[in-house]
């Protein structure tokens, strides 16, 4: 009887310790990691992951450009509370509808240090000491399992047209999707501005059994493959870049929830562990500053047409991304899925601008294994903090529709 209790005690243990991995619970299962897609930054790209927790502290939230009443605030404004400003805007059930914005605490005009986020470490790809992504599973039962990978950069950098630096805006989320059934990887999403691309998991190049995906320069839309990405806006060519930059594994410093839909657009998040926050997930305001008023000295009307500027508002958080989806892509009415079977023949360079910086406190030299050329400014001690295009027009990567004749063709952030 004892010997048998003991036994059986300890087999226990052991299913339990090897079923256990750090920073989760059994509720998440292994394959959700172990097939996490890995990210290449653009080696040009200086709007680096960054820590979510951060992107509170350095911002305020606003409402009609004016900040809350500190009373009304919790201070200091955690993550695990950052729901209790719905009710402060009056934000109902619609993310376009609620006027809340994290806007910054600096100028950024002037480019503050907390915009570049951090850069992974050289060696394990972990944004040391930064929170930088989120990974949620929505299990829909019959095998199937979406595991989500929510991406968070402080700033997305926008591009140069007709000499016109446009689209920047405070926080941008960019995300990945893993479709599993019964664990095994069959599909993959990649966000790409007001959309993205599907693939096939085979067709994705790897590194052993995780996929591995580009970041594109500033605006950090996610592709398959290195080089220049060109998509027509209306009348104009506007063009991503990607390269094998710094190596990033967002596994490494990411909170992991559970999702369970309660409707199209909502759902119920429970985090892995009781130190990881959920509070944030439920938020329905923006991340970045509002788009700042024409009147403002930074903004730029680009052409007067009031389409395109070159501060747009910050995006929407993950909940805002499709967490339900019938197919890998999210319901974009009148968009059929397509999933890619071969991976797409780009050219070009990758190489989009000139870009130097200041140094910062978070910022350090990649060093060797990056898996890509180190070649940017990036490594070079720069002495300005200007941003620089050699490339003039070529590179307009705005997060927005636009036509020379006024019509707003799609206006979402991803
Ligand atoms: C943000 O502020 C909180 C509360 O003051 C603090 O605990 C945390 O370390 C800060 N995080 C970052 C990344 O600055
Ligand atoms: C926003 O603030 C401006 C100036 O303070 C005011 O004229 C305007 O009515 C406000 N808008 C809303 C929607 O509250
Ligand atoms: C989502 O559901 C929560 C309750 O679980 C609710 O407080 C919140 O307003 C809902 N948000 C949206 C965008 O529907
Ligand atoms: C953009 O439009 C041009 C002219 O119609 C066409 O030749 C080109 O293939 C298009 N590029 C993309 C990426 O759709
Ligand atoms: C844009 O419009 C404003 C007033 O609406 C005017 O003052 C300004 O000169 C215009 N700028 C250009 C480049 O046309
Ligand atoms: C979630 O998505 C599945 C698959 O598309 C669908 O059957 C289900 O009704 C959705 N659940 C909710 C609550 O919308
Ligand atoms: C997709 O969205 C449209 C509305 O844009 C809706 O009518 C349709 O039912 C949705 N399809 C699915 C599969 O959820
Ligand atoms: C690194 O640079 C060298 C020399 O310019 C080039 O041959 C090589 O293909 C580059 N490697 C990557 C990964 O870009």
């Amino acid at each position: 009887m004892r010997a048998s209790v003991a036994l059986s005690l300890s087999l226990g243990a052991t299913i339990a310790s090897a079923q256990l991995q750090p920073r989760q619970t059994t509720s998440i299962p292994d394959f959700v990691t172990n097939y996490a897609p890995l990210v290449y930054l653009d080696q040009n790209d200086v709007y680096l992951p960054s820590d979510i927790q951060a992107q509170l502290n350095n911002t305020y939230p606003a409402l009609n450009y004016t900040a809350l009443p500190k009373a009304d605030v919790p201070s200091p404004l955690l993550l695990s509370d950052l729901e209790q400003l719905n009710i402060l805007g009056n934000c109902g059930q619609n993310f376009d509808a609620c006027p809340i914005y994290l806007t910054s605490k600096d100028n950024v005009a002037t480019d503050p240090p907390w915009l570049y986020g951090v850069l992974p470490d050289p060696v394990t790809g972990k944004t040391v000491g930064a929170r930088s992504c989120a990974i949620i599973v929505n299990d829909h039962g019959g095998g199937l399992v979406d595991a989500y990978y929510m991406y968070f950069y402080a700033f997305n950098y926008g591009s140069v047209v007709l000499g016109q630096l446009l689209g920047n805006h405070v926080g941008d989320w960019e995300h990945s999707m893993v479709r599993f059934k019964e664990g095994i990887p069959i599909s993959v999403w990649l966000s790409q501005h007001e959309y993205g691309q599907a693939f096939t998991y085979d067709a994705l190049l790897k590194k052993g059994p995780r996929p591995i995906i580009y970041s594109a320069f500033g605006s950090h839309a996610n592709f398959a493959v290195a080089g220049t990405h060109s998509r027509n806006v209306s009348v104009v060519t506007v063009n991503d870049y990607t390269s094998p930059g710094p190596v990033w594994d967002p596994t490494l410093s990411a909170y992991f929830y559970t999702y369970t839909p309660s409707s199209a657009t909502n759902g119920t998040f429970v985090p892995s562990d009781a130190t990881t926050p959920t509070g944030w997930l439920y938020f329905e305001g923006r991340w970045g500053d509002e788009q700042y008023l024409d009147s403002d000295p930074r903004q730029v009307n680009f052409l007067n047409a009031s389409i395109a500027w070159k501060y747009e508002t910050g995006p929407t958080g993950p909940l805002d991304k499709g967490l339900n989806r019938t197919d890998v892509c999210p319901n974009v009415s009148g968009t059929p899925c397509t999933t890619l079977s071969v991976l797409p023949i780009t050219s070009g360079s990758s190489i989009p601008v000139t870009v130097t910086r200041t140094t910062s406190s978070q910022y350090s030299v990649p060093t060797g294994t990056g898996g890509g050329n180190s070649t940017s400014s990036r490594s070079a001690g720069p002495t300005s903090s200007t941003l620089t295009s050699a490339n003039g027009a070529k590179g307009l990567n705005v997060k927005i529709g636009f036509s020379f004749w006024g019509v707003v063709v799609a206006l979402l952030v991803w």
